[in-house]
């Protein structure tokens, strides 16, 4: 059977096919950072569409940590039975469901102050107050208790968003990170220590995964190697490789062109990668998982255009997979 429609079994974590949706944000929360019906729309399409896998968007584990006053949050009680409801309706179409906790740092357009390691205002937006000890140990605490909140929410995996720039890619990065201080000296200890607040609150058999820019295209900036190294000594299950967003340099992107990081990602750090960017067709997909660069494959817009994309992609690889019972008579 073609590769993108085997299962993978990652602990407890048990995907129909290689498929996951990629990490959207929808800019269309409510008032408190709610889900609106909007997400729920939304998301169950791309359930009963066929993903194995369905990835929430990032969702902030703070006020000051959304990148607009529009984003998700996970840090009020308030917030869970929402989130409850929607991955018991995900899970019912068949699909894994799990959610990318995040803060935004100098990249949040939010009113009032924003943080980051460094005092150094991303291209356009606010300068940042550089993070005090205590704040630090705020945001570590912050996601701790949104894996917590998650777990109570129902998911099956979490995403920890260190990619693309926000805050704990600001830190990793030497481009943002100037601090002199031991989160300057170790700049992988702000998302170590997320990881060890997030271990305590999320059960060991769930899995957990990291998202991570592994090129920042910048002569100064995180490559694959490196990334690799600091990756292979991390209590994480998966790395969900991206690149970019740090500085706000313009990439030449092409279909596949993140394929070669999450290759040496996997290589390096022996964890199994999540890869995509630009994929649109099922064969390039399956070659990826053929020539085993990564061990699943997201998609964003493609599945935004086409919600169904899986489906069609079963017909294209000759594999027979069910379809939503209400869909039956217009099998292709
Ligand atoms: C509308 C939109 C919103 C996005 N929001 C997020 C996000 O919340 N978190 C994230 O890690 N990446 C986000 N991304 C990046 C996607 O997850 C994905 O990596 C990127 O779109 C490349 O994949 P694609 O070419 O299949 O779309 C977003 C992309 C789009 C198009």
């Amino acid at each position: 059977m073609a590769k993108l429609f085997q299962e993978f079994k990652l602990k407890n974590l048990h995907l129909k096919n290689r498929i996951v949706m990629a990490p959207m944000c929808m800019y269309s929360a409510g008032a408190d950072a709610l889900l609106t019906p909007w997400h729920y729309a939304h998301y169950l399409a791309r359930a009963t569409g066929g993903a194995g896998a369905i990835l929430l968007e990032a969702t902030a584990v703070s006020p000051e940590g959304r990148i607009t006053e529009a984003d998700l949050g996970l840090y009020a009680d308030e917030q869970i039975p929402r989130f409850r409801k929607l991955t018991a309706a995900i899970r019912e179409q068949g699909a894994a469901v799990g959610i990318q906790l995040a803060h935004a740092g100098r990249k949040s357009r939010t009113r009032g102050k924003i943080i980051a390691p460094s005092p150094l205002a991303f291209p356009t937006l606010k300068t940042p107050e550089a993070m005090s000890e205590t704040e630090i140990e705020r945001i570590v605490d912050a996601f701790g208790e949104a894996a917590k909140k998650a777990h109570l929410s129902g998911f099956d995996f979490l995403e920890i968003h260190a990619a693309h720039g926000y805050l704990i890619n600001q830190f990793l990065s030497p481009l943002t990170n100037q601090r002199q201080d031991e989160y300057g000296k170790d700049r992988t200890l702000f998302l170590r220590r997320i990881l060890e607040a997030v271990r305590k609150n999320w059960p060991e058999e769930k899995a957990l995964w990291v998202r991570v820019s592994a090129e920042e295209f910048h002569p100064e900036g995180l490559r694959p190697e490196a990334l690799g190294r600091i990756l292979k000594n991390l209590p994480i299950d998966l790395v969900d490789v991206s690149s970019g967003g740090v500085t706000g340099e313009r990439v030449d992107a092409h279909p596949g062109y993140q394929i070669p990081f999450s290759e040496k990602i996997r290589e390096i750090s022996g964890l199994p990668t999540a890869a995509g960017g630009l994929i649109t067709e099922a064969r390039q997909a399956e070659a990826v998982l053929e020539e085993e660069k990564a061990d699943l494959i997201y998609f964003g817009r493609e599945l935004l255009r086409n919600p169904h994309f899986p489906l069609y992609a079963a017909k294209e690889l000759g594999v027979e997979v069910p379809w939503p019972k209400q869909y039956i008579r217009a099998k292709i």
